[in-house]
This record gives C-alpha cells, sequence and structure tokens, in this order.
C-alpha cells in the first residue's frame, strides 16, 4: 500500500471523527435539565441539599451553611449567584465536578445523574424571580 493510498483511507475517517468529535461538543454545551421541577422532584431535591449541600450553602441557599465561615472563598449565595442566568449545563457541570479553587466539591460520584438534577431544580427555587 503507497503513502498515498493510507491517506486516501484515512484521510475520510480522520474527516468524520472530526465531525463527530464537534457534533459531541456541541450537544454537551446543550445539556438541558430532562426533569421538569415537579413538587416530587422538589421533594427530592430538599432532601439532598438539606443532607449534602446545606452545611456549606444554608439551609436558605444564603451561603451561611455552619462550614462556610472557614471557606475561602465563601460558598455561593443562590440568591445572588444564580441570578446571573446560569446555563443548565453549567450548573450541572458545577455540581457534578466542582467549581475550582473553592471549596465545591463535585457530586458526581455521590449523587446519580437524576439525583443532581434534582437538587439542582431545588436550589433554582431559592432564586427571587424565574430565571
Ligand atoms: C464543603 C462546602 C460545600 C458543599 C458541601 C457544597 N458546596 Fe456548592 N459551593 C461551595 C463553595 C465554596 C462554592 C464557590 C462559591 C463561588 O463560586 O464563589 C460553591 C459553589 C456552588 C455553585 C456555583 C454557584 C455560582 O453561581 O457560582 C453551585 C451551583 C453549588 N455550589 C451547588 C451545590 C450543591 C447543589 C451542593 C450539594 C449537592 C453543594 N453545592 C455543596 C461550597 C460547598
Amino acid at each position: 500500500m503507497t503513502a498515498t493510498r493510507i491517506v486516501r483511507v484515512v484521510g475520510p475517517a480522520v474527516a468524520a471523527a472530526m465531525v463527530l468529535g464537534g457534533l459531541q461538543a456541541g450537544a454537551a454545551q446543550e445539556v438541558r435539565n430532562p426533569i421538569p421541577p415537579s413538587p416530587d422532584s422538589l421533594a427530592i431535591g430538599r432532601t439532598i441539599y438539606a443532607e449534602h449541600c446545606a452545611v456549606c450553602h444554608g439551609v436558605n441557599g444564603r451561603g451561611d451553611g455552619p462550614l462556610a465561615r472557614t471557606m475561602v472563598p465563601r460558598p455561593a449565595d443562590f440568591r445572588v449567584h444564580l441570578a446571573e442566568g446560569h446555563s443548565d449545563a453549567q450548573l450541572f457541570e458545577w455540581v457534578s465536578n466542582g467549581v475550582p479553587d473553592t471549596g465545591m466539591t463535585g457530586f458526581a460520584d455521590v449523587l446519580s445523574d437524576e439525583e443532581r438534577w434534582h437538587v439542582i431544580n431545588y436550589i433554582l427555587t431559592f432564586l427571587p424571580v424565574e430565571r
């Protein structure tokens, strides 16, 4: 097999991989919460929040939980930070993998995908207005 022949065979495969990779990157940016904020979802989210998040973020999402005082930066006050209108994808990324260089660790190993969406539904109820 000559070099030209190899390029002809491999070229299209590489091009296809690049297109597919691009599609995947695009899809990842558009991750949407698949779970509507139903009363059931919010109830589950509330339980998860109380167990895993309130210790830092505070029962009312103000960033004033018992552990918050020791942290730099302080945990986010959800009433302020989430009001900036972060996308579902961004929130899911933070809750899954944490916020770099802060005390916020990821919960991908602790909570299932669905549980992370439930708790995201719940923390959005701290917003003063709909996003
Ligand atoms: C050990 C303390 C701690 C725990 C537990 C914790 N967080 Fe955080 N969280 C932080 C800190 C610190 C930040 C960073 C604040 C900042 O970005 O300035 C943060 C940031 C965030 C952000 C980004 C907010 C923004 O707009 O910047 C989200 C969303 C979030 N936390 C959700 C959660 C959820 C949901 C849970 C529970 C599953 C949780 N956190 C548990 C400390 C914690």
